[in-house]
């Protein structure tokens, strides 16, 4: 089996003389060399502007920087046009939120979210509920992770239905949805689409023209390229429609004292400066998880899923928040009498990163009513060893609080 862990530098780290294990993806990917590469390369040397100066320095940055924006296009299979570089997922959503949906809702047209969002996919529907008085209605989930049918027809009945913001995979139960009935159903209806792709983009192959999304959303820092970069997809129709979020230098086509006229997309949605390095190691990314292949990818993360479930359901005192099928390597835990912030601190002792709390779902653990979980997300280069080391880890940190 190849040693992925190699191309990581930060996995050579040794912390209390364990080697770092990182089960955090779910937060934030390690960056793999050529992603640090490409980072170091353009300070080193193509440190410029983008779209502004004549010279040879300012094309070359220019040109790397729109390559990464052709790679984005590529990878998910969308026109070049439709790619708006942004900060990361929630400035993608907000950009939706206020630049659509300030303009084509209004008060008391219905927002579908479902219970299974990230709060980047419900504070900026929260912001318009208080703005302009739309209705959020919320999609109930199953006790394995599946959309709950019945609240899906109910939802799809309302005849104010007009927007439908949904997460590609749940940063908490771990479940992978299958989007595209769901988004036929929305689109029958006239019902404007928005995919939440932070977690599930890092996982399976996507294609925003067959799943159907209007837009769709994610961050660069969970695809290996650094954070601070992130992408907004957007059907080009419904781009040209919508006014600029963010007003400044870039996205315009002319500036006079009283008015001014945008650019053409995408660059009418990049005011200012742009994230360029990040972007360019957004491409590097790119470029990596398609060497890998997505084959061996999902191959390689299905059998560490199957491998930790079964490893976790050994162990009494452990629940795992839901289903087992669509589910990627990531699990939230439900420890019985014992803290996942203390457990979290004394795995980080061992080497073990994870994340405790509500993971920024707190209507999720509402929902399932647990205040807090631990939470272990893997990637396709995490191992068996590892998840053996991890499991005896819980036992050891288990007979420790409790002797
Ligand atoms: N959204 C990231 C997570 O789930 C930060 O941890």
């Amino acid at each position: 089996m190849i040693d992925y862990r190699e191309n990581f530098p930060l996995l050579r780290r040794i912390y209390a003389e364990h080697p770092l294990q990182y089960f955090d993806n779910a937060a934030t990917a390690p960056k793999p060399q050529v992603v640090i590469d490409a980072v170091n390369d353009y300070y080193n040397l193509h440190n410029a502007n983008v779209h502004r100066g004549p010279n040879f320095l300012a094309e070359e940055a220019t040109t790397l920087y729109e390559d990464a924006r052709l790679s984005v296009a590529d990878f998910i299979g969308a026109q070049r046009e439709e790619i708006i570089f942004t900060a990361g997922t929630t400035a993608s959503i907000n950009l939706v939120a206020r630049s659509w949906g300030e303009t084509n809702l209004k008060k008391g047209d219905v927002v579908a979210l479902s219970r299974a969002e990230h709060h980047a996919n419900i504070v900026p529907w929260l912001q318009l509920k208080e703005k302009i008085g739309i209705v959020l209605e919320y999609i109930d989930i199953n006790e394995d992770g599946t959309f709950n049918t019945e609240s899906l027809d109910k939802i799809f009945a309302q005849p104010k239905l007009r927007f439908l913001a949904i997460t590609l995979a749940s940063n908490v139960l771990g479940q992978y949805y299958d989007l595209k009935p769901i988004i036929k159903r929305a689109k029958s209806l006239g019902v404007i689409s928005l995919v939440d792709a932070a977690q599930g983009i890092s996982h399976r192959p996507l294609n925003v023209k067959e799943l159907g999304a209007d837009f769709l959303a994610f961050s660069g820092h969970k695809l290996f390229a650094p954070s601070g970069i992130g992408v907004l997809y957007g059907r080009q129709e419904l781009l040209e429609d919508m006014s600029p979020f963010l007003g400044g230098g870039g996205m315009i086509a002319e500036v006079l004292e009283q008015s001014y006229l945008p650019a053409e997309l995408p660059d009418k949605f990049e005011a200012g400066t742009p994230n360029i390095e990040g972007a360019i190691a957004l491409g590097a990314a790119i470029k990596f998880i398609k060497k890998i292949g997505w084959t061996e990818i999902v191959s390689r993360e299905k059998f560490l899923s199957d491998y930790f479930l079964e490893k976790i359901q050994e162990l009494d005192f452990v629940q795992v928040l839901g289903g087992e099928v669509n589910r990627l390597p990531l699990f939230s835990l439900v420890l019985k009498d014992l803290h996942p912030h203390d457990v979290a601190d004394l795995l980080g002792e061992r080497g073990i990163i994870v994340r405790a709390g509500h993971h920024c779902a707190q209507t999720l653990h509402d929902y399932f009513q647990v205040p807090a979980t631990l939470r272990a997300s893997l990637s396709f280069y995490n191992t068996k060893e590892e998840i053996d080391y991890f499991i005896n880890s819980l036992l050891e940190i288990k007979a420790l609080l409790q002797s």
